[in-house]
């Protein structure tokens, strides 16, 4: 058995603070069934001290289901901590985490708080949350950003009053994948009782790099959980997009050596869901959940795939849920595409010499028309029958 490494999804928080993509109660229930189908190990429904809606968004989550850990964001003070706990009360499993900036950029300027009143403030949470709940979540927020001896002596406190996950965000997106994956090993190294916490990593992806730099806080680092968003939704340029993440691990398995548990069929299903509710289309190059995944569009490509679908597939469509890889018949496909198509569709012409005749006049539509549908392959062969 190999070692697993824990998928936690802030679609429902972190996706949520996406401008323009906040979500009702029932909406974030439907989502959370679906994160519940994906098997997710942790799902954070929200952040209970923020609005009553999100109070009773936690709540209801919490309540109903029952596969997934549950968990809330509080501030790192008494009333958000109680607040989280008391909607967590239906959960079968519950988190609570609690965060609080650790860079001097961030007390300085937003906090207006002392290096030593950060410290005993993220002490006081924790120990405060560790009476209401054993799982226990701990974030200094702009991590990544913070002088690592001060981060190292709140890491350090923070353990001692008994949290169990420690997660470094890189807030603002800031972080490259070698130098995030080293500051991750290197506070690993000096924290002491590190292992008795589960290292965790957030990133934002301001640069484009949250996919990259959350592996690399994985294989450099050792960090044994991922937070992350269905199509990468949230803040800004969003978070560490899940489907990215989750069939990284998977594909290349070979390199990370560690299971995940979610069920990548449901990956589409939930991407659609996530679109859908929140209005935030996937652009359709997208990885894993955009149209043209595993579409293919060159004659080259389209011979290749028909002949061994690994020649141009490094996952299989079906695998993550969509229904097959897909084929796009233009201008630039060839010969076998175009028979294997009509083959699909249960045309049966009589010979090759109709086969040729027929892809001819495909061509010469292909020309014209950037996409050809099943529908005009129809056409196109009944004009042929009707021609003779
Ligand atoms: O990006 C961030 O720092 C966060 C924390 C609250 C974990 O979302
Ligand atoms: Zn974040």
């Amino acid at each position: 058995m190999s070692e697993q490494l824990i998928i936690f999804d802030t679609t429902l928080r972190d996706g949520e603070q996406s401008p323009g993509a906040s979500m009702t109660r029932d909406e974030k229930l439907r989502i959370a069934r679906q994160l519940e189908r994906l098997k997710v190990d942790v799902i954070e429904a929200g952040f209970a001290a923020s609005s009553n809606g999100d109070f009773e968004a936690v709540k209801a989550i919490a309540d109903v289901i029952k596969d997934s850990t549950i968990c809330s964001l509080a501030r790192a003070n008494d009333r958000d901590i109680a607040r989280a706990a008391e909607a967590l009360k239906g959960a079968n499993r519950a988190r609570i985490h609690t965060f609080i900036a650790t860079s001097e950029l961030h007390m300085e300027k937003k906090l207006r708080m002392s290096r030593e009143q950060v410290l005993e403030q993220a002490r006081q949470a924790v120990r405060f949350a560790r009476n209401l709940c054993a799982d226990i979540e701990f974030s200094p927020e702009d991590g990544y950003r913070s002088d690592p001896d001060f981060l190292c002596r709140v890491l350090e406190a923070v353990i001692e009053e008994g949290a169990t996950t420690l997660n470094i965000p890189d807030t603002v997106g800031y972080a490259i994948p070698e130098l995030y994956g080293n500051f991750i090993r290197t506070l690993r190294e000096r924290v002491p009782n590190s292992d008795k916490a589960i290292w965790s990593v957030h990133c934002h992806n301001d640069l484009g790099m949250a996919v990259a730099n959350s592996l690399a806080g994985v294989k450099i680092g050792g960090a044994r959980q991922i937070e992350c968003t269905i199509n990468g939704l949230g803040e800004r340029a969003g978070n560490c997009s899940l489907e990215e993440v989750v069939m990284a691990v998977r594909t290349r398995r070979d390199h990370f050596g560690l299971d995940v548990r979610v069920d990548a069929t449901q990956i589409v299903p939930a991407s659609r869901m996530v679109a859908q509710t929140t209005g935030f289309v996937v652009q359709p190059n997208k990885a894993v959940v955009g149209a043209n995944a595993f579409a293919h569009a060159s004659g080259i490509h389209q011979d290749g795939v028909l002949k061994a679908r690994d020649t141009y597939e490094i996952m299989r469509a079906e695998d993550v849920g969509w229904s097959a890889n897909k084929i796009v018949l233009g201008k630039l496909s060839g010969r076998n595409a175009f028979k294997q198509r009509l083959t699909d569709l249960g045309v049966e012409l009589d010979s090759e010499a109709e086969v040729n005749a027929a892809f001819l006049r495909f061509k010469d539509l292909a020309d014209r028309k950037s996409e050809i549908f099943d529908e005009d392959i129809l056409a196109l062969v009944s004009d042929e029958e009707s021609d003779q």
